[in-house]
């Protein structure tokens, strides 16, 4: 069976790329990617020879690309999207183009096509901010930042299809993920690297926020049940299911890398708060666990491994943050946080 993964150049895409063909020896893989900043043919080098994986450069917004790719394929997953909040304050467009129009004009073409199952990979920040307890699919929809509110747009239109047109669709919220090969703008590869250099660690407003952090390779097995094994249809949450109070607030866990690297307290920088920071974000995972899915990693385990394989793999980050487009919106984002005040 051939599979489309779009955005399987980037950080979760290509786990599930690497993780698929090595579980699955009759499986296919076809990786549709724009390569964004954020996509990297590097994620992909363990499979590069591979004779079932085959790389096709393109937008999911280019309709003939798309219908192109798709030609052979009994399933697609569709990761490719702009992933970052901050990015998503400074350059909204780009996240309404891909997330919705571009999730949209995948789905025309799926659905033009014999496709199986689509499964689209979506975000428990649709859910917006949740202060106590956890989210089931079943809550209502309250996105807080463009990105968050791209990813539910595009989500609510593959929902819409598998009504109107009976695209066999899945969506799959999926709650924080960290591990190897996440772009060094996201919280925890930005403060292992900035630590790994003696750089100031930003931390938002009081760092009493709270994510419910998965382990990649449990995030991307998440997926892979949901796909073999979920209702067309229907809606399933993914993330860690540890209890919510042995996963720490984004200052504990800052803390913790710098004691993991044997960096001191100073490193810590308290900047302007994200505008629209949700507090907290908890899902009940109660439908995927039912499949049979179970997650191999606990956080302070797959932290400390997180941060090893940064320190071991700087040939890997150091071109990606010493590029121009890396400094120019680190530069932006960080440089001048004031301007989110205002
Ligand atoms: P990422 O930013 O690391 O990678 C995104 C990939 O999509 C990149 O390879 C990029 O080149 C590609 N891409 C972007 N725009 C494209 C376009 N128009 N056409 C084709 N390819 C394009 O993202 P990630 O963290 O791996 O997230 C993957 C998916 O999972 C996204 O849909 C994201 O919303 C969702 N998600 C991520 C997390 C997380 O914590 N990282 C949590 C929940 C859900
Ligand atoms: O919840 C799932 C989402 O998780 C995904 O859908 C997004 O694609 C992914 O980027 C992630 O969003 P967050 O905004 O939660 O992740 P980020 O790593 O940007 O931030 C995590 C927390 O850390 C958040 O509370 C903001 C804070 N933060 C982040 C950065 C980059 C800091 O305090 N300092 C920082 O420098």
């Amino acid at each position: 069976m051939r599979i489309l993964v779009t955005g399987g150049a980037g950080f979760i895409g290509s786990e599930f790329v690497r993780a698929t063909l090595e579980r699955y020896a009759a499986d296919e893989v076809t990786v549709l990617d724009k390569l964004t900043y954020a996509g990297n043919l590097a994620n992909l080098d363990p499979v590069a020879d591979d004779m079932r994986f085959r790389f096709v450069e393109a937008d999911i917004a280019n309709a003939e690309a798309v219908e192109r790719a798709l030609d052979g394929c009994a399933m697609v997953v569709n990761f490719a999207a702009e992933t970052h909040v901050d990015r998503s304050i400074l350059d909204p467009d780009a996240f309404v183009k891909t997330d919705v129009l571009g999730t949209w004009t995948l789905c025309q073409a799926a659905r033009a096509q014999a496709i199986q199952r689509f499964l689209q990979v979506s975000t428990d920040e649709v859910y917006g901010a949740v202060l106590s307890g956890a989210s089931s699919e079943l809550d209502r929809l309250d996105p807080s930042s463009p990105y968050s509110a791209s990813k539910a747009g595009g989500e609510l239109l593959v929902l819409a299809a598998a009504k109107t047109f009976g695209l066999p669709a899945l969506v799959v919220r999926g709650a924080n993920a960290y591990g190897p090969y996440q772009y060094p703008e996201k919280l925890i590869p930005l403060h292992i690297t900035n630590a790994i250099d003696d750089q100031p660690l930003p931390v938002y407003g009081d760092g009493q926020q709270r994510r419910q952090w998965t382990h990649v390779s449990d995030f991307a097995s998440g997926i892979d049940a949901v796909l073999r094994q979920g209702r067309v249809g229907e809606i399933y949450n993914v993330g860690n299911p540890e209890a919510d109070d042995t996963l720490p607030v984004n200052l504990t866990v800052t803390r913790r890398i710098l004691e993991l690297l044997g960096k001191p307290e100073s490193l810590v920088e308290y900047v302007v708060d994200r505008p629209a920071h949700d507090r907290r974000y908890r899902v009940d995972t109660s439908k995927l666990l039912g499949l049979g899915w179970r997650p191999r990693w606990s956080f302070e385990d797959g932290l400390a491994a997180t941060v090893r394989w940064y320190a071991d793999n700087e040939a890997w980050w150091r071109p990606i943050k010493s590029g121009e487009r890396h400094q120019a919106y680190y530069a932006q984002n960080y440089a001048d946080r004031s301007a989110f005040a205002r």
